[in-house]
């Protein structure tokens, strides 16, 4: 990273409540989005989207949500009046085929209107709970309300719904050969800043192997050329440091007599070469091979 780059460094109190909501919601991103179905104490259904949402915790399984008042006027949403009344809710997990018909049902109707019905969107009933899930959601989550918690009362504060699920429903086609949910097949989107939306399809899927059990060398063990290496990126260097061990001689050895290797070699030393070619190992998910390179 070059130190001359230009950076705009912002106290949030000196901007107005539209621009910093455009910088914390377009960097803090993608969003998941809980799609809330809720009821008031006459028992009117209500369906909202909210992508200040995230699950926090697996024992007890709990998800937080926040319908913040509104900013034009400080009066609060639907779903917030209904979960203080009725302190449950279903959580509706959202793919691509719903995107759209989400989208319709977060315009602002009045008081008892059911965006089930605007959004045209099918009305399940619970197992546990009375709030209806969304018949069209691949994973569906009936959740008890634990707390609310009001992050303050002017405009735009959040609330934090905090809902203990209590039933899951998933549905078999988005499920592997092994009974997991299956990530590709499920298609998510997530709200970024703006109109932005992303789809969690093709080449926006990648996976990383998880450091949990390992414990990677570090960056700060490969050679100095390679940490400040012209041609490696920071992604290629967090690879290779979530390696386990730096690798023997007898590893490097053999690397050096790669055909590959042997014709970069013959020539006059050329660092640039060997870097590229093992970020060609990396790309080919051979960090092994890679690191041996890399200490020749
Ligand atoms: C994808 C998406 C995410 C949203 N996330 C939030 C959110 O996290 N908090 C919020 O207060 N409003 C959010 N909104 C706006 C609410 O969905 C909208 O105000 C909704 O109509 C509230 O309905 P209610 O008054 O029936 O609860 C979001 C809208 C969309 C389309």
């Amino acid at each position: 990273m070059s130190n001359n780059e230009e950076i705009n460094s912002i106290d949030p109190n000196s901007i107005s409540q539209q621009e910093l909501h455009g910088y914390l919601l377009s960097a803090v991103a993608p969003r998941p989005i809980c799609f809330a179905s809720t009821i008031d104490k006459e028992g009117n259904v209500n369906l909202s989207p909210f992508s200040y949402f995230n699950l926090f915790s697996v024992n007890p399984p709990m998800m937080v949500f926040s319908p913040s008042r509104r900013g034009r006027d400080n009066t609060t949403k639907h779903t917030l009046e209904n979960v203080l009344e009725v302190k449950e809710t279903v959580i509706n997990i959202v793919n691509f085929d719903m995107v759209e018909q989400m989208s319709l049902s977060s315009t602002e109707y009045g008081d008892g209107v059911n965006e089930f019905v605007k959004a045209g969107f099918t009305q399940v009933p619970s197992d546990k709970v009375q709030p209806p899930k969304v018949g069209e959601a691949p994973v569906a989550f009936e959740c008890v309300v634990d707390q609310v918690i009001a992050l303050g009362d002017g405009p735009g504060a959040g609330n934090l719904v905090l809902a203990k699920v209590v039933q899951i429903h998933v549905k078999k086609a988005f499920l592997d050969a092994e009974g997991k949910l299956d990530t590709p097949k499920l298609d998510l989107v997530a709200r970024m800043g703006g109109n932005w939306y992303c789809r969690a399809s093709g080449n926006a899927l990648f996976e990383i192997p998880k450091p949990i059990r390992t414990l990677g060398i570090g960056v700060d063990m490969l050679p100095e050329a390679v940490q400040n290496s012209m041609v490696l990126t920071g992604n290629n260097l967090g690879r290779l440091g979530n390696l386990e061990q730096l690798p023997t001689k007898e590893e490097i050895a053999k690397i050096a007599e790669h055909p590959e290797v042997t014709s970069i070699l013959n020539g006059e030393e050329d660092i640039i070469a060997l870097h590229k070619l093992a970020q060609e190992w990396l790309a080919h998910d051979k960090p092994e091979d890679a690191l041996a390179l890399l200490h020749l």
